[in-house]
């Protein structure tokens, strides 16, 4: 339905879906966001008592005494596995809780039972066979297979921290994350399909480990079958060959609220990659809570997050949050495209999906390449459609409407980052009318606000401002591992109230006539590739390694599909080397592979003579990205070290 006096189509929610939904209506959103309001500490007390199985109750419901230290429901004992898996085994044995498709369109559906044992009998290796204590930090290098999803499990079983890197990180930056944790055991698999083609992980690990990561003692491999597999004796270990002398029954380890549960690394504006931890309580009560209210997913639903288990909506929104609440979570090795882009719908179909979950880039690829595929297949099981990442733009948030949704499945737009845990700005599909490409609403607990930067006060409408969250809730970011004062300083040092730091997520934002937010992408050094995080720093680092490369500064640039491309300015070392560039472009990608992985790759690499710089030595980057996007330049030059070297700069992009 559209109301065209509104300056942006408005869609209100599938009015019999509404009926059954969790939150059914505004004024039901309203009275949850009212009571947050009022009682901070009662409402989240009262959703922690309901949502969570505890072993011991907590005494506190929230202490920011040592604020941005904060703690929530101390005194409290509980484990995430059990939320997970053992609290469902009466009513859902036998439900199905992963239904995993590989990649070469191989199946294999595990039940609650099922994963009660395998978790168990993962969770009894790890202590009996590599002596995995409570706290002990355990990297995960995997693809996505179920085994991935027990080894998470399994070290939340007996409290060991999990890390999990992302399988497209090359050996030199898996061996940085392992080092930065500490971690004394690597659990990966031989190999991986992509694309019908087998693509290797453990010679990754191997890599990694024969240039540092020296804390490393032990090596644990899923096999898969794959061949020409090195093993190292005394340090690689066969799970498939462990595993099945193990018991099925291991006694979870009490946990306290506030015990960690995982790290993930995230890229900041600055520096090395921020190992972003997460503590056991007050993450799986939001990742529970925001698969029921934003997903709606009911007892008998299929629920599909395309992501990958190495980033954060794999962890809360594949594993963490559909099993806290008992669902069926689909589980899928291959890529949305392949063997062509009706694959995605082509499940859907298939496994009778009724929430889909994905990013942008994906939907712009799907839309690109396959626009009447979902047409040819029978979607009409689909109720809610998520997207995250990344801002979406309103063609493909409309395509994904009308062509995919039947245009009467909810859109949840689903902003939230690796540090909140959980989404916190989002439509609830029963009850928020939504508009293309904007995130809408906090969800109900969640103080966020757009703020102006100097005064710390809320924008009005129409203004640009910075995106915060006023209040700690129970799933944000605990500490950066090993450095708290970077954590202070990262999240807590650019917008302050009254004198005190609060949380500033990074992005800008913006209010719309209803008081609707909209996500417009990062302010800071932080570049956005197909809903990918990438420091610019590290990415000129990586750069820095190359002997040629004298100085380096790295934008982002705005790109059809991925959202954002990589773009670098190179200045080279020696004189004249005009000749060379091509052959340096490749020289200076595949430093980049090597460092950090596929996933850095420059789109663009320009040389030129000089940055633009300060008189005090600052490079300009407003500049280079207005350079980049091919804008007018509106910022004043006249203060730069040199005014000229912009002129010669644009020569160089303009080409
Ligand atoms: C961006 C991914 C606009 C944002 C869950 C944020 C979004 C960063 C949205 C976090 C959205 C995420 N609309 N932008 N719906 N969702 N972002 O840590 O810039 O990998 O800061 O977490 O993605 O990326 P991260």
């Amino acid at each position: 339905m559209t109301t065209p006096a509104q300056s942006k189509p408005i869609f209100q929610p599938n009015r019999a879906f509404a009926k059954e939904a969790r939150i059914k209506n505004m004024c039901e959103y309203n009275d949850l966001q009212q009571w947050a309001h009022e009682d901070y500490e009662g409402f989240w007390g009262h959703f922690a008592r309901e949502k969570l199985t505890w072993s011991k109750p907590f005494t506190k419901v929230l202490d920011e005494s040592k604020a941005p230290f904060y703690r929530w429901f101390d005194g409290g004992e509980l484990n995430v596995s059990v939320q997970c898996i053992d609290r469902h085994l009466d009513s859902r044995k036998n439900k199905a809780a992963i239904i995993f498709e590989g990649d070469r369109g191989d199946k294999q559906i595990i039940t609650y039972l099922e994963l009660y044992y395998n978790v168990n009998r993962f969770a009894n290796l790890l202590k009996n066979e590599f002596n995995v204590q409570k706290g002990d930090r355990v990297v995960i290098y995997m693809p996505m297979i179920p085994e991935a999803a027990y080894a998470m499990l399994a070290c939340a079983r007996i409290g060991a921290i999990h890390s999990i890197v992302f399988g497209g990180f090359s050996a030199e930056a898996l061996k940085d994350r392992i080092e930065d944790a500490q971690a004394k055991l690597v659990i990966t698999a031989d190999g991986a399909y992509r694309k019908s083609k087998p693509y290797m992980l453990k010679n990754v690990v191997d890599e990694a480990l024969s240039v540092g990561a020296a804390s490393v003692q032990k090596v644990l491999v899923v096999q898969r079958n794959f061949e020409d597999v090195t093993w190292v004796g005394g340090r690689d270990y066969s799970y498939n060959e462990l595993v099945v002398s193990q018991s099925p029954v291991c006694e979870p380890t009490p946990m306290q609220s506030e015990e960690p549960l995982f790290l993930l690394y995230t890229s900041g504006s600055t520096g090395k990659p921020k190992g972003v931890q997460h503590n056991s309580a007050g993450y799986i009560l939001w990742a529970q809570m925001t698969m029921e209210w934003v997903f709606d997913v009911k007892e008998n639903d299929t629920y599909w997050c395309t992501a990958d288990v190495g980033w954060i909506t794999g962890h809360t929104y594949i594993v963490y949050g559909p099993l806290a609440m008992g669902a069926t979570t689909i589980m899928f090795e291959g890529v949305p495209t392949y063997p062509d882009a009706g694959r995605p719908w082509k499940m859907v179909e298939e496994y009778k999906i009724n929430q889909f979950y994905t990013a942008p880039t994906a939907i712009r690829v799907l839309h690109k390449t396959g626009e009447n595929e979902p047409a040819k297949y029978d979607l009409s099981s689909l109720k809610v459609l998520g997207t995250v990442g990344e801002p979406i733009d309103p063609p493909a948030w409309k395509w994904y409407y009308e062509a995919v949704g039947g245009s009467k499945c909810a859109i949840v737009d689903t902003y939230w980052q690796t540090e909140t845990g959980g989404h916190v700005v989002s439509p609830l599909p029963g009850a928020t009318p939504i508009k293309p490409a904007c995130a809408t609403l906090p969800l109900p607990g969640i103080i966020g606000e757009i703020l102006d930067p100097m005064t710390g006060e809320k924008v009005g409408a129409g203004e640009s401002g910075y995106m915060c969250i006023t209040r700690p809730w129970p799933s944000m970011i605990r500490g950066i591992w090993g450095d708290p004062e970077r954590f202070v300083k990262s999240y807590f040092g650019d917008v302050k109230q009254n004198g005190k730091g609060v949380y500033f997520t990074g992005d800008g934002a913006n209010y719309d006539e209803d008081g609707y937010i909209t996500i417009t992408g990062r302010v800071d050094d932080v570049i956005n590739v197909s809903g990918h995080r990438m420091g610019t720093a590290e990415v000129e680092a990586a750069c820095k390694k190359h002997p040629n490369v004298a100085e380096v500064a790295v934008v982002g640039r705005p790109h059809d599909i991925k959202g954002e491309s990589i773009f670098a300015y190179i200045v080279l070392k020696g004189e004249d080397t005009m000749g060379e560039e091509v052959e340096m472009v490749k020289e200076i990608n595949k430093v980049i592979q090597k460092e950090i992985g596929n996933i850095a790759l420059c789109d663009d690499i320009v040389f030129v003579p000089g940055l633009p710089k300060t008189r005090s030595g600052k490079i300009m980057r407003r500049i280079l990205r207005s350079i980049a996007k091919g804008e007018a330049i509106t910022q004043d030059i006249s203060t730069l070290e040199d005014p000229s070297i912009v002129a010669t700069i644009e020569k160089k992009v303009k080409g």
